[in-house]
């Protein structure tokens, strides 16, 4: 089949390269003319395991374009892939679903089929088709559906061959039937229901599992105060089919571009519709105290952070990405940079970004080196869970740190063999480690 997309962002990238994969004709629409060239050069824009390799692998199949009236010419099946960003006041900013379907509808005369691929509120497709009315005039050759992505960075290649489901929103037998042959070479769970429920799917799985999260994060509090161990408990719980025993891992608390942004938006569309969503706001409340937490944590270990050097190992929201988007760390270097303490900071993909999106901040440096960062250090944090951090040579980080002293956001080690190796080990939630011990 032929499938045009606009967007060529980290979903729009994934879900062509995906499509093409299984056989498709792809055609991606782009705007950003220094991304244009990059993938015609057959350049990922984005670090993503495999999405090169299959880019140059499919490159006869995907034709990439910043002419949107050739895309729409293309094919009657037209993804939407473009951002939907936060507001200030936390709603969704549809501004680019906008300007793409208003200028698919001036261009259009014949039958279209309209995917919303991007994460929007539940009812955008009543909305997309009020704009056709509006700017077309032509809504009787216009179907819009809703497939939304849950894919995670790091593995969405794999999870867009490999989904756990897929969620199929339509309104007419014909969007059904395309939709299903489009994946029908994908072996999973299709579940078709109406737009409006598959909007509201993909906004309870996040808001779903980004709870799972802040739960299991105020179990690791009440360990750590009690002595039990929030690793056992979760897998303790996990076991339990109905709990599941993923995303239970305690730590420095969710960041990236889906959890924040979705938990925001389902929050105020909620309200809108009369409904006061107090459990996510709590949710939302957890996880932002979680980097408070851990200021408080390093600030409790070394007392005084006037001067102090402080080595962090992981700038990415997390292990296996270079995206920087919402990142824990981003919040808590700048807390340490305010409370005057020197930050360094290393990770094996995201540095570049990192430096991107915090500009000139005095008191940090970037050290391309997961041991040369640790030179002199008073400390070592750890906020993402890279293999390469698990790997590590221990021997060689207590050689390079000032003092054998580690924060461990994520868990990363054994409690019981880093104090036998002679660390001071803090970390969430487990008993053994250091903070339990001297009550931090
Ligand atoms: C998420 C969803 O998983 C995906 O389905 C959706 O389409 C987009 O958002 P992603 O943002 O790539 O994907 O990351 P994910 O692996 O889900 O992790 C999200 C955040 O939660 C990360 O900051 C991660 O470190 C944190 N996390 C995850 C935990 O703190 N504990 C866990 O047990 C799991």
């Amino acid at each position: 089949m032929k499938v045009s997309i606009v967007g060529a962002g980290y979903v729009g990238l994934v879900t062509g390269v995906g499509l093409a994969s299984l056989g498709h004709d792809i055609c991606i629409v782009e705007k950003d003319e220094r991304k244009l060239e990059k993938l015609n050069n057959g350049i990922s824009p984005i670090f993503e395991p495999g999405l090169e390799e299959l880019l140059n692998k499919y490159k006869e199949k995907i034709i990439f374009t910043n002419n949107l009236k050739k895309a729409i010419a293309f094919s009657e099946i037209i993804f939407l892939c473009v951002g939907t960003p936060a507001q200030d006041d936390g709603s969704a900013d549809l501004s680019q679903i906008e300007d793409a379907v208003i200028q698919i509808f001036r261009n259009v005369n014949s039958y279209k089929l309209i995917v919303e691929k991007s994460t929007v509120p539940v009812n955008t497709h009543k909305l997309i088709k009020w704009l056709a009315n509006r700017y077309g005039g032509k809504s009787e050759f216009i179907d819009v559906a809703s497939n939304p992505e849950f894919l995670r960075e790091g593995k969405a290649l794999y999870d867009f061959l490999n989904p756990d489901r897929i969620i199929i929103g339509v309104e007419t037998e014909k969007a059904k039937k395309l939709l299903l042959e489009l994946y029908e070479k994908i072996d999973a769970p299709k579940l078709v229901v109406k737009p409006a429920t598959a909007e509201t799917i993909k906004y309870t799985a996040n808001a779903f599992l980004a709870m799972k999260i802040s739960f299991i994060n105020m179990i690791a509090d009440f360990c750590e105060k009690t002595g039990a161990d929030v690793e056992e408990v979760a897998l303790g719980i996990g076991f339990d089919k109905r709990i599941g025993k993923d995303f239970l891992k305690a730590g420095i608390g969710y960041g990236g571009s889906c959890f924040p942004k979705d938990l925001k938006a389902f929050i105020y569309t909620a309200n809108e519709y009369g409904i006061d969503f107090s459990l996510l706001k709590e949710v939302e409340k957890i996880n932002c105290n979680r980097v408070e937490k851990v200021f408080r944590m390093i600030k409790n270990v070394l007392w005084n952070l006037v001067h102090k050097k402080i080595a962090v190992w992981g700038l990415a929201f997390k292990a296996g990405t270079d995206d920087v988007r919402y990142s824990p760390a981003i919040r808590l270097i700048k807390k340490l940079i305010e409370n005057r303490a020197y930050v360094y900071g290393y990770d094996p993909k995201a540095i570049d970004n990192f430096k991107r999106s915090i500009g000139f901040l005095e008191g940090f440096s970037a050290v391309d080196d997961l041991y040369e960062v640790l030179d002199d250090a008073d400390a070592l944090v750890i906020v993402t869970d890279w293999q390469e951090f698990k790997e590590a040579d221990l021997e060689e980080v207590k050689k390079r740190l000032k003092l054998p002293i580690i924060i461990d956001t994520r868990n990363i080690f054994d409690p019981d063999n880093m104090l036998k190796q002679g660390f001071e080990y803090y970390c969430i939630g487990r008993s053994g480690c250091s903070n339990v011990q001297k009550n931090i």
